[in-house]
């Protein structure tokens, strides 16, 4: 006879009682006496369709996205493309939750119904693969949604999606960086948190609990490349920012989701600002600026839009564009010093 566990112990390190994200969840709707289990489900939903567009931009089963070499895969289909295929995902995820009744999608012209009998009271916007120009150099890309509810009775309409930032019920993040991250706020004071993906038990494990956005950084992020566009304000701060006696480091990966997790872990601004051509920057305010923003202000930090809060903006299209300030209090607020 052997000695006792020789063949089945794990060894220390193998948490047996780890934070899943779905656990999470679960206990933040305990605190909630009247939850339905609602926002749970559709945050499972989510988690899954993550989840899948996770591993195909890992490319998982290569073959099956990619055929062997060539537009058609091994099964003869068409091969979808990754943000296709990403909005999908979504799209059926949250259906299938049957706690949605309206979507916003950036891949999408104009709002998505829920079936009758799929209906729930939330509507959800979301970037299903944000980054598209990252996405063939294997650059870090990410997905995007901010979840509100239908405030009003009667059939869904364009009307009931066009909330300010400040309504979100939740918002979240996930990034296929070198590792997958999914960043959840899950309401107003309830923190920032970070889960990782831990691939050996397919779950999102807790990894920073009450993130923070340091007050103040030392890196600025924006797309320097259209210097030439920018207004009288923007290219005195930047210059202030470079020439000062303790100059600012400058990054930019050209995804937001990138771009803004940087800002939560190390402090910093990011900009993507209006220009002549474009008066309201690139970004989208109900998918991409406002869940962001959402997540930056519940993290301490502070985004505007040059004049005001993002989240207090009322948006007027699904698509409508705005500039962007955001990450450490006193950055953002310096750079929109500038501003005036
Ligand atoms: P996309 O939705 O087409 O992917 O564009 C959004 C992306 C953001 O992730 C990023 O911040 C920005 O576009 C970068 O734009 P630019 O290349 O103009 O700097
Ligand atoms: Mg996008």
């Amino acid at each position: 006879m052997g000695e006792p566990n020789d063949m089945t112990q794990q060894g220390p390190g193998f948490d047996v009682n780890c934070m899943t994200l779905t656990r999470f969840v679960l206990q933040e709707q305990r605190k909630f006496k009247h939850a339905t289990g609602d926002l749970s489900q559709l945050l499972n939903c989510i988690q899954t369709a993550i989840k899948a567009i996770a591993s195909a931009v890992r490319k998982a089963g290569i073959a099956k996205l990619f055929g062997i070499a060539g537009e058609i895969n091994v099964q003869g289909e068409e091969v979808k493309k990754l943000d296709v295929l990403s909005n999908e995902l979504f799209i059926n995820m949250l259906k299938s939750s049957y706690t949605t009744c309206l979507l916003v999608s950036e891949e999408n012209e104009t709002v998505i119904e829920v079936e009758t009998e799929k209906r729930g009271k939330y509507i959800v916007c979301f970037d299903p693969l944000d980054g598209s120009s990252n996405i063939d150099c294997l650059v870090s890309i990410g997905s995007i949604f901010a979840i509100y509810r239908k405030q009003t009775e009667g059939e869904p309409q364009v009307a009931d999606a066009l909330q300010p930032g400040r309504n979100i019920v939740a918002a979240g993040y996930a990034l296929y960086g070198s590792a997958t991250a999914m960043v959840l706020c899950l309401g107003p004071g309830s923190g920032v948190h970070c889960f990782t993906y831990d691939p050996a038990i397919g779950e999102f494990i807790l990894t920073e609990h009450n993130m923070r956005v340091p007050e103040q950084g030392k890196i600025y992020s924006l797309n320097e490349g259209y210097s030439a566009t920018w207004d009288e304000g923007l290219k005195a701060y930047i210059s202030a920012k470079k020439d000062g006696p303790k100059p600012y480091g400058a990054r930019y990966v050209g995804s937001m989701v990138a771009d803004v997790h940087r800002t939560i872990k190390y402090g910093g601004i990011f900009i993507y600002p209006a220009t002549k051509s474009a008066p309201n920057g690139k970004l989208r305010l109900m998918y991409e600026c406002n869940p962001m923003s959402f997540i930056i202000t519940q993290a301490g930090g502070k985004a505007s839009n040059g004049k005001i809060d993002i989240l207090d903006i009322v948006p007027q299209k699904i698509h409508e564009r705005s500039p962007v300030f955001l990450g450490s209090k006193k950055d953002v607020e310096e750079a929109l010093s500038y501003q005036k």
